[in-house]
């Protein structure tokens, strides 16, 4: 099964990739992470995607592109993955497909997350991820037991450097420009279905299995 979570920054793609991840035994695969991943660890790849990121910006296509293809490749996605942040833009879209029709695959879903400008500006600035493990936190929605301490391996949490108000509503204003387009030619294929993510993170599971299920997925 092979499915990818679409919607702007905030939306929830990361948190709901983290959960259908353990229910249908899939890796879940987020170009987020992984370029983050290359930035510490300072690599030349890693070096030049951090003026973009910190930007707002998206990163070029063949950085990106690069870096997917070769996860895809691991022995794991055989049977399937989940992709969060990916694709991002038509041309990475028209790569990622190309890809899959030559291992006689293809994109089985998209799932199309929405949610109002006012809910993703909350749940950005108020998310904290693990310097430790990675886990993801909201100071209000998703409060750790100890403030500032993650509850998994105990290290500390932190913003991210993009979460500052500022670098918000750039990568919102790039989604729109670059990433919409995206929602034409899924729809076309046939392949999108839309969920609002307005609701608690536990219906939004809910929904988004129940859309995999009716899908026969
Ligand atoms: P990336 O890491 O992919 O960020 P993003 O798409 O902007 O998405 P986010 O991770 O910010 O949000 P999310 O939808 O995953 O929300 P989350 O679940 O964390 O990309 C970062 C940068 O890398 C890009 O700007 C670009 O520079 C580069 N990049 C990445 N991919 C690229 C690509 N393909 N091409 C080019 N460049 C690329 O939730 C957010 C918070 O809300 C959390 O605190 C969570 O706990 C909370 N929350 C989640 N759901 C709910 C809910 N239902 N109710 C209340 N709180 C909730």
């Amino acid at each position: 099964m092979r499915i990818v979570l679409l919607g702007p920054p905030g939306a929830g793609k990361g948190t709901q990739a983290g959960m259908i991840s353990k229910k249908k035994n899939l890796p879940h695969i987020s170009s987020g992470n992984l370029l983050r991943e290359a930035v510490e660890s300072g690599t030349s790849v890693g070096v030049k995607a951090n003026g973009y990121i910190e930007k707002g910006l998206l990163v070029p296509d063949l950085i990106v592109v690069d870096i997917i293809k070769d996860r895809i490749l691991k022995n794991d996605c055989t049977s399937g993955f989940i992709l969060d942040g990916f694709p991002r833009t038509l041309a990475q879209a028209r790569v990622l497909d190309e890809m899959l029709l030559g291992l006689n695959n293809k994109i089985d879903i998209v799932i199309y997350m929405t949610a109002s400008k006012e809910s993703i500006v909350k749940r950005l600035s108020g998310r904290r991820i693990c310097s430790g493990c990675g886990a993801n936190y909201h100071v209000s929605y998703v409060p750790s037991l100890r403030n500032g301490i993650c509850d998994k391996c105990g290290g500390k949490l932190n913003q991210r450097s993009d979460d500052k108000p500022e670098t918000i509503l750039e990568r919102l204003r790039v989604y729109r420009d670059q990433t919409e387009d995206l929602v034409r030619y899924y729809r076309k294929n046939g392949i999108l279905k839309e969920i609002s993510c307005e609701n608690n993170i536990e219906a939004i599971t809910k929904n988004i299995l129940d859309v995999l299920c009716r899908s026969s997925l």
